[in-house]
Order: C-alpha cells, then sequence, then structure tokens
C-alpha cells in the first residue's frame, strides 16, 4: 500500500505541478542515457509510470519501446503515454525474462516489501537488465529546495529506503549496484512560481507533516520567494543503478 493515496485530488495536483519541463528532463536525458539499453526493439518497463510523463519522454529520446504499468486508475487517466498498464510492482502483469530495463522514479518509498519486488523484478527483466531508481533516498535528502523552508519534513525522508537498504534488498536475488549519482534538475524556473504553484497533496513528504509545521513552512517559501522571486529552483536527486 503507498504511503498516500494516489486518488483523484492527489493525481490532480500531480498533474498540475509535478510534471518537469523540458528543461527540468534535459539532465536526466544524458544521466539515463548512459545506463540504458536503447538498441532497437529494446523493451523498458516504467514501474509506477505515474501520468506517463517519463514514458512518453524515453519514447521520444531513445525510441525504446516502454510498458508502462501503475496501479492508480486515477494517475491513469491522467495520462500522457497511451496503453498504460494496470498492475503493481509486487505482481507484474508481464511474462518472464521480457523486459530489457526498469526505470522507478519516486515511487521506491511506496514499496513496503522491497525483496518482494526485487523478486519480481529478477523474474520479468532479462540477465543483465539494468534497474534505474529514481529517488530521494534517506540521508541524502539535502538536494531537495523544499527542505529548505519544510525542515521537517526530512523527518519524513529518514523514513524512506536507504540506498543501503534497496541494494541489499536486490542482492538477495541477484542484482549488484552498479552506479549512484546525483543527479541536478531545474524543478521550476522561479521561486515564485513554485511558490504559487505548490500543491500539498503533489509531495509525499508535505502531505505527512503535521499542518503546523507546513503553515510555517509555506510562510517561509513566501517569504523567500518575495526575497528572490526569479531564483530557478534547482533539485538534485538520486540515480541508484542496479544489474
Ligand atoms: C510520486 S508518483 C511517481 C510517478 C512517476 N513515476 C513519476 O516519476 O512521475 C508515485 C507513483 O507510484 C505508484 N505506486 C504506488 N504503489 C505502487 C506499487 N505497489 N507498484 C507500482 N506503483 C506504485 C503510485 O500510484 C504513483 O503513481
Amino acid at each position: 500500500m503507498a504511503r498516500i493515496a494516489y486518488d483523484d485530488s492527489s493525481a490532480a495536483a500531480f498533474t498540475a505541478t509535478r510534471h518537469l519541463d523540458a528543461d527540468g528532463l534535459a539532465s536526466w536525458r544524458a544521466a539515463v542515457a548512459r545506463h540504458l539499453p536503447t538498441t532497437a526493439g529494446a523493451r523498458l518497463l516504467d514501474l509506477g509510470a505515474g501520468t506517463g510523463t517519463w514514458a512518453a519522454a524515453f519514447r521520444d529520446w531513445y525510441g525504446v519501446d516502454v510498458v508502462a504499468v501503475e496501479p492508480s486508475a486515477a494517475m491513469r487517466a491522467r495520462s500522457v503515454y497511451p496503453g498504460m498498464v494496470a498492475g503493481a510492482a509486487e505482481a507484474l502483469p508481464l511474462a518472464a525474462a521480457s523486459v530489457d530495463s526498469t526505470w522507478i522514479s519516486t515511487v521506491i518509498h511506496h514499496l513496503p516489501d522491497l525483496p518482494a519486488v526485487a523478486a519480481e523484478l529478477r523474474r520479468v527483466l532479462r540477465p543483465g537488465a539494468p534497474v534505474l531508481v529514481r529517488s530521494v533516498f534517506a540521508g541524502r535528502g539535502g538536494g531537495i529546495t523544499l527542505f529548505r523552508w519544510f525542515p521537517e519534513a526530512l523527518r519524513v525522508v529518514e523514513s524512506y529506503p536507504s540506498v543501503a537498504e534497496v541494494c541489499a534488498a536486490f542482492e538477495e536475488v541477484g542484482f549488484a549496484p552498479a552506479a549512484l549519482e546525483s543527479v541536478p534538475q531545474i524543478s521550476a524556473r522561479s521561486l515564485r512560481e513554485a511558490a504559487d504553484g505548490l500543491r500539498r497533496s503533489a509531495h509525499t513528504p508535505l502531505l505527512l507533516l503535521d499542518d503546523a509545521d507546513y503553515a510555517r513552512g509555506l510562510r517561509r517559501m513566501r517569504a523567500a520567494a518575495e526575497r528572490t522571486p526569479d531564483a530557478p529552483v534547482v533539485d538534485s536527486m538520486d540515480l541508484l543503478v542496479l544489474r
């Protein structure tokens, strides 16, 4: 069970505020290309594909065949990628040894049974195929700008899986860590735009704060946006690769 319900309201907030534009996606395009098999006909699983922005980008960037699996009907209904498949990480609706890579973006903290997920990915991936995990991991949340104003949200991140925990679950079924890099992304063109557009329900760590901490953080963020309205918002997230 995910930490938050991806119902109509959070799916709408996610669609409105969490889609990166071309500038935001650019650094990921280069980082992912270093690890992804992109030979003709290669099949990529986008696991927990949400509203399909990564699936569409990968299809366009690399020409790979993307199968996008997503459990939430509300997220699938808003997808920009056609043909999303209903399904969850613990029981993938895919044949054994049928995919060449897997992309898991900001999903790993919603998967309470990582060993079961790792075993399922071992089943559907061909031998040697990489798993690319884009996430904020416990102990590594310092690159997220929002936490400057919502420092209590870092405590929520401390309850996310750590890199070591993810690696341990995957090592059990034969994967080994291959790379860990911090990737900067432009999350918003300006702090003013980020503050005006902030939707609490689009961010798991903000949803799990208590209301007083959220209100204080919002005041801090708005004050910062008054001081430096034009500053771009640049966040760094991790890319963990296992194969
Ligand atoms: C923060 S969203 C990320 C969506 C997308 N990957 C992205 O980066 O834009 C988290 C997604 O994980 C999905 N999710 C939650 N539990 C899941 C599970 N057990 N298996 C697969 N996906 C799951 C949610 O439905 C939601 O769409």
